[in-house]
C-alpha cells in the first residue's frame, strides 16, 4: 500500500501573528520551489494564528490544522473553538487527544472521540494523539495503554481517509529523548493491527511517530516500517529545521 508521508507541525502555545506569518511564507515558498514532493506539509498553529495564516497560504500547496476543537457545532460553549471555526480559516486537518491537551485538560478517550466525530461531521481530518508515558513502559504496559486509547477514541465512521493516527510516547516529548526505531517499530505495528476492524482500510491509515524529532534523527524514523510521518514540535518553529525533516522523506 502507498502511503503518502505527512510531515506535521504542532506550534503548541507559541509564536505571535508576525512570527506565524514568516513562519508560513517561508515554508510555503520551500514547498513552491520544491516542485513535486513525496510528502504532504501541515502546520497547527494556535487559534489566534488560524485566520491570518489560512490567509497567507491559501494559494500553497501548505496544508493548515487546528491543534483542538470542541465536540459541538455552536452555542454557548465558553472558550472553545467548533469544527466549522477551524474549516472557515482554512482547516483541512486537526490535531485531537494530544497528551498534552490529556494531561493539561483532563481529555478522556470518550471526549476525544466526540471531538473526533464533530470534525469529521465538518470534513476535517483528524489526528488522534495516542501515547504511554515512562511509568507505563516501564512497567510492560505500552501496547496495552495505546490499543486502549485507540480503542477509546476513534470514533464510529472513522477511515483512513478522515483519520490519522500520532504515537506520541510521553516520555519522548519535548525532551530530546526520542524511542530507537526498533521501538518505533513495534509500537506501529502495534497500532496498525489495533486499527483492524477498527477503521476501514486499515493498511491505508497513516501513523505518524511524535517526540523530538529533528533533522538529525529524521531520515532514520522517517525510514521505519509502518511510520507514515511526523507530529513535530520544537523544531518545526524553525523553518530550516522543519523543512530539513520533511526533506528527509
Ligand atoms: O506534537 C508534537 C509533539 O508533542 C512532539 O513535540 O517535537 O517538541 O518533542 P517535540
Amino acid at each position: 500500500t502507498e502511503r503518502r508521508k505527512l510531515i506535521a507541525g504542532n506550534w503548541k502555545m507559541n509564536g505571535l501573528k508576525a512570527d506565524g506569518l514568516a513562519l508560513a511564507s517561508d515554508l510555503a515558498g520551500r514547498l513552491k520551489g520544491a516542485g513535486a514532493v513525496p510528502f504532504d506539509l501541515l502546520v497547527c498553529p494556535p487559534f489566534p494564528l488560524l485566520f491570518p495564516v489560512g490567509e497567507a497560504i491559501k494559494d500553497s500547496p501548505l496544508a493548515l490544522g487546528g491543534q483542538d476543537c470542541a465536540p459541538k457545532t455552536s452555542g454557548a460553549h465558553t472558550g472553545d473553538v467548533a469544527p466549522t471555526m477551524l474549516t472557515d480559516a482554512g482547516c483541512r486537518y486537526v490535531i485531537l487527544g494530544h497528551s498534552e491537551r490529556r494531561a493539561d485538560h483532563a481529555e478522556a478517550d470518550a471526549l476525544i472521540a466526540a471531538k473526533a466525530a464533530a470534525a469529521h461531521k465538518e470534513g476535517l481530518i483528524a489526528i488522534v494523539c495516542v501515547g504511554e508515558t515512562e511509568a507505563q513502559r516501564d512497567a510492560g504496559q505500552a501496547d496495552a495503554v495505546v490499543s486502549g486509547q485507540l480503542a477509546g477514541s476513534i470514533p464510529a465512521g472513522a477511515t483512513a481517509a478522515n483519520t490519522v493516527i500520532a504515537y506520541e510516547p510521553v516520555w519522548a516529548i519535548g525532551t530530546g529523548k526520542t524511542a530507537t526505531p526498533d521501538d518505533v517499530k513495534a509500537m506501529h505495528a502495534n497500532i496498525r493491527a489495533t486499527l483492524d476492524g477498527k477503521i476501514a482500510d486499515p493498511a491505508k491509515v497513516l501513523i505518524l511517530y511524535g517526540g523530538s524529532v529533528k533533522p538529525g534523527n529524521a531520515a532514520e524514523l522517517m525510514a521505519v516500517e509502518n511510520v507514515d510521518g511526523a507530529l513535530v514540535g520544537g523544531a518545526a518553529l524553525k523553518a530550516d529545521d522543519f523543512w530539513a525533516i520533511a526533506t528527509s522523506c
